[in-house]
């Protein structure tokens, strides 16, 4: 197959999140690997990360240098209010900072403001769940807006809000470390009421700038699917896979909280509360019903013979990206924006086919007329991956952790080519080989 290629203003770029580069955070997190680093599959710590947070010039003119005209990265809430109502001059002006070189560089910011991270101040009082958390997250959302100026296009209010709910309250593998569905539920509705009053209030904000905001969540998609056709786990599939895909978001367009997590009157300021989805994909999961894993609703994954998985063990699977939006535009019709999307893959042996693939999966979602504006490959540098330390490896760059020396790896110049012509090569592998089989 012959390459083919992307308009003309589609953003090509890497995404990142705070505490798994920037190195020196103190947050929720930070001491959840102090005082669990059995927790953490290596034992190690964000402490050091990749120094982002001192390199980020240096880092983000290496990018550029790549041909990559957009950048997402995310904003520290706990470096920038480090007590309730003290914001911090040096932490705004810093990402004011990172926004103005981006800028410079030529490359489109994509600005987080919460990426699975919460100032210690407020995961005292029960993070997402405590009731002065929308607001408190407006006021945080409006200093951003404020310190940023008129710059800033794509902003994303959460990341992952459905992730983050089940990891830190359900499976308790992520700080605070609970396994109660009871405050999983509270987290969600914690987690709507914040992006609804950060909506508004960096509207507000834009429209005293005269900047065109567009404000989203970044929605981590990864529909649960049953290949035995056997009813039970179709039916075991069902509620966790509406839950996890689609309960955030539906619920952000009708501005309701829906059911099964409850039937109640309209969230203030919640309804068409999207500008756009923000798009986070790496693989769909193959389930069928487990009677053992109340904590999973019943799920349990099953490992298909034959199948090429990450160093993550997940399965490569180009062609769900495809469905994903196809399945997102056909339901909201809002533009997308990938945010997401890449692979844990130390020796680079997948990742070269794996972007081939994956953005010739958006290039015929394109072609069938949905919206897509851009895609963000995660990620630039190999980073802390959260439970699983350092041993994840996602980058174009592999980082040397003792000297922090960044070597690019072959797939940094693959995706540099892309980046500077938008013409994609062919499908380098066929879905069997690389995706689903059969
Ligand atoms: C996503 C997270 C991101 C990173 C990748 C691998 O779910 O948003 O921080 O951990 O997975």
């Amino acid at each position: 197959m012959s390459a083919r290629r992307f308009p003309r203003d589609f953003l090509l770029g890497c995404a990142s999140a705070a505490h798994q580069v920037e190195g020196g955070n103190d947050n929720d997190w930070a001491r959840w690997e102090r005082d669990h680093p059995e927790r953490i599959a290596d034992g190690s710590s964000s402490q050091d990360a990749c120094d982002h947070y001192r390199r980020y010039r240096d880092d983000l003119t290496a990018l550029a240098a790549l041909h990559q005209n957009a950048h997402r990265f995310s904003v520290e809430w706990s470096r920038v209010e480090k007590e309730p109502g003290c914001f911090d001059r040096g932490a705004l002006n810093h990402y004011a900072d990172v926004v103005r070189t981006c800028r410079e560089l030529g490359m489109e910011p994509v600005v987080t403001l919460h990426h699975f991270t919460f100032p210690v101040w407020l995961a005292a009082r029960g993070g997402a769940a405590h009731a002065d958390a929308p607001r408190l997250f407006a006021r945080y959302a409006a200093a951003c807006a404020t310190a940023f100026g008129s710059d800033i296009t794509w902003w994303i209010t959460i990341n992952e809000p459905a992730v983050l709910a089940c990891q830190a309250h359900l499976t308790g593998e992520w700080p605070p470390g609970e396994r109660s569905l009871r405050s999983t539920l509270a987290t969600l509705r914690g987690l709507l009421r914040m992006h609804a009053a950060a909506y508004h209030a960096l509207h507000a904000v834009a429209l005293r700038n005269g900047s065109p905001a567009r404000v989203s969540i970044a929605h981590h998609e990864r529909r649960l699917t049953t290949r035995r056709g056997r009813h039970l786990d179709r039916l075991a599939a069902r509620l966790p896979d509406v839950l996890f895909n689609r309960w955030f978001l539906r619920c952000c367009a009708s501005g309701r909280l829906l059911p099964p997590l409850g039937d109640a009157p309209p969230l203030p300021g919640l309804r068409d509360s999207l500008d756009y989805i923000g798009l986070n994909y790496y693989c769909e999961d193959t389930v069928r019903f487990d009677r053992t894993s109340p904590q999973t609703l019943f799920t349990g994954r099953v490992s298909e013979p034959g199948r090429v998985l990450s160093d993550f063990g997940w399965p490569i699977d180009a062609p769900g990206l495809r469905s994903a939006i196809d399945a997102l535009w056909g339901e909201f019709r809002l533009p997308i924006l990938i945010t997401e999307n890449g692979v844990a893959d130390s020796r680079d042996a997948l990742r070269p086919a794996y972007i081939a693939d994956h953005l010739n999966a958006v290039l015929d979602a394109i072609d069938d007329g949905a919206d897509v504006r851009g895609y963000l490959h995660w990620t630039a540098w190999d980073n802390f991956e959260w439970a699983e330390g350092y041993t994840k490896r996602f980058g174009l760059y592999a980082v040397d952790r003792t000297t922090q020396e960044r070597t690019p790896r072959p797939s940094a110049a693959l995706y540099a080519g892309i980046c500077a012509t938008g013409e994609v090569p062919g499908v380098r592998s066929s879905a069997r080989e690389l995706g689903r089989p059969g």
